[in-house]
C-alpha cells in the first residue's frame, strides 16, 4: 500500500489545480474517495484510492512527467545565471523536487521535451542499451540525395572519427527534411547534415519513442502527460 497522503496534496500532485484551488473544491464537496464525499483537505488516504472530482475519475501518480514545446533561446538545464531554462517554463502547478529535462536539446532547437522527477524512468530512457528512436524535422540549405540516405542508414563517422548509429534520413523536397536517431551525440543531427553539407538552419524534434508533439501545444508551454502516454513511455523502456 501507498504512504497515504493529504487529500489537498493528491489531487496538486495531479498539477491539474494548485493546493489552494484543491483545498476549495474539497471543501466544496466536489471531491469523493471510494465513492464517499470527504470535505476535509487535510484528511490522509490511501492515494490508490478510487477519487473523483465532480464525478470523473483522477488518476494519482507519485511521479509527475510533463510534455513541453521547448522554444528557442531557452536551456536544457535545471538552472543557468545567465539564459533561461526550461524549468523557468514550468508552471507552478506542475513544478517538483528533483524535476529535470529528460535529455537535451540545443539552445536553438525546438519541440518535444520530456521532464520528469521519475529517476528511474529518465535512466532508463537515455540508456543507449534501449535505443529510444527520437524523430527530427531540419530545416537545411540543399537537398538529400539517395547517397546522404544510404550513409545515414550504413552509419556515418563524423569529421571528429566519432561513429553514429545507423539513422534513418528522409528527403521531404527542398530545404527540408527529417531525421531519426537512436542516440544523442552532442549536436547530432547538425553534425551528420554539415558532414554531408547540409548546413541546418532549423532543427525541431517532433517524437521520442512513442512520444509524439502535441500541435495544440504553444511553444513554450507545457501540459502532464496523459495515463496512455506515461504507459506507452514505461513500455518502451521494458521491451
Ligand atoms: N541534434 C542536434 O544537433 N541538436 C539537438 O538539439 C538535438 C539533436
Amino acid at each position: 500500500m501507498e504512504k497515504a497522503l493529504r487529500l489537498d496534496k493528491l489531487l496538486a500532485d495531479t498539477g491539474r489545480w494548485s493546493r489552494k484551488e484543491a483545498r476549495a473544491l474539497i471543501r466544496q464537496g466536489r471531491l469523493t474517495v471510494d465513492g464517499a464525499v470527504l470535505r476535509q483537505p487535510e484528511l490522509r488516504v490511501d492515494p490508490t484510492a478510487a477519487l473523483a472530482v465532480d464525478g470523473e475519475p483522477i488518476c494519482w501518480s507519485r511521479y509527475v512527467y510533463l510534455m513541453m514545446n521547448k522554444p528557442a533561446g531557452v536551456l536544457t538545464a535545471t538552472e543557468d545565471r545567465h539564459a533561461p531554462t526550461v524549468l523557468d517554463l514550468v508552471p507552478e502547478a506542475l513544478r517538483r523536487p528533483g524535476l529535470s529535462p529528460v535529455g537535451r536539446l540545443d539552445k536553438d532547437t525546438t519541440g518535444l521535451l520530456l521532464l520528469t522527477d521519475d529517476g528511474a524512468l529518465n535512466h532508463a530512457l537515455l540508456s543507449l542499451k534501449r535505443h529510444v528512436d527520437k524523430v527530427y524535422l531540419a530545416h537545411i540549405d540543399g537537398t538529400v540525395s539517395q547517397g546522404d540516405v544510404d550513409i545515414f542508414r550504413t552509419g556515418l563517422t563524423l569529421e571528429d572519427g566519432t561513429a553514429c548509429l545507423s539513422a534513418e534520413l528522409e528527403g521531404l523536397g527542398p530545404g527540408l527534411c527529417r531525421v531519426t536517431l537512436r542516440e544523442g551525440k552532442f549536436h547530432q543531427v547538425k553534425r551528420m547534415l554539415a558532414c554531408r553539407g547540409l548546413p541546418v538552419q532549423s532543427l525541431q524534434r517532433v517524437s521520442m519513442g512513442p512520444l509524439v508533439l502535441d500541435e495544440t501545444l504553444p511553444e513554450g508551454a507545457a501540459r502532464p502527460l496523459k495515463s496512455e502516454e506515461v504507459t506507452a513511455l514505461v513500455a518502451c523502456t521494458e521491451r
